[in-house]
């Protein structure tokens, strides 16, 4: 393999903002609703995408990108198939965490805690939502398992639309986890590396507020 010696000067200097103890709010969720609506007015392609990470029991780690569906002061829900790696990694252990990285902004946010199911009535109305071909995309995926072809997967698909028509239901195995945080970190990049980390630390019903060092 051919050596890429333009890796070792690929870096960017950040520059655009800055985040204070002066100017961010004492509720973390409203300083991230406060953050998601500059990522918007920003248009950013996909601004909810986050990548989620989990563990299984024994501490092995994966990650992957999920798409932000809904958020409130309770926490941030995706969607998803439970039967999947990350599900099945959620049911062995259900922390994990969500990161952000919204490169046009130069920001990050990392958000741990600890995940559940949402309600299956809450799953339904947002899959109904969803576009057709997206919700038998759902039903015709056991995501994360083996398939023995793409063409096996496509008419998997195609015979589920004779079948369902208009209205597929909802797959059993398919819904909404919410993240519950204890922890947010709020990240603004700034000149020479010397960025700004603060974080949100919850004790009993309150948020300590405190900064970290680059
Ligand atoms: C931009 C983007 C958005 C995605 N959104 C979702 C999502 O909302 N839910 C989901 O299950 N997978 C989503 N995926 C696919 C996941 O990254 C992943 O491939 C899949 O969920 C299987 O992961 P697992 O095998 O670790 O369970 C998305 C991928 C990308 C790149």
């Amino acid at each position: 393999m051919q050596r890429n010696n333009n890796l070792k000067n690929m870096r960017s200097s950040y520059e655009q903002d800055q985040l204070l103890e002066s100017n961010i709010d004492k509720n973390p969720f409203i300083q991230f609703t406060n953050w998601f609506e500059q990522v918007i007015k920003a248009r950013i392609i996909d601004p909810n995408a986050m990548i989620l990470a989990t563990a299984s029991k024994k501490g092995i780690p994966s990650a992957r990108v999920v798409l932000l569906k809904d958020y409130d002061k309770t926490g941030f829900t995706f969607y998803t198939n439970y039967g999947s790696k990350k599900g099945k990694e959620l049911t062995e252990n259900p922390n994990a965490s969500l990161l952000f990285w919204w490169k046009e902004l130069e920001r990050q946010i990392r958000i741990e805690g600890k995940i559940k199911k949402i309600s299956k009535k809450e799953s339904i109305e947002y899959f109904n939502l969803r576009p057709l071909k997206s919700r038998y995309g759902a039903l015709a995926s056991n995501q994360s398992e083996v398939v023995e072809s793409r063409e096996a997967l496509e008419k998997k698909f195609s015979d589920l639309e004779k079948i369902f028509g208009d209205n597929p239901p909802m797959p059993e195995n398919w819904g909404g986890y919410k993240l519950v945080p204890f922890k947010f970190e709020f990240w603004q990049g700034r000149q020479d590396r010397l960025h700004d980390r603060i974080c949100y630390e919850k004790v009993k019903n309150d948020w300590k507020i405190y900064r970290l060092q680059p």
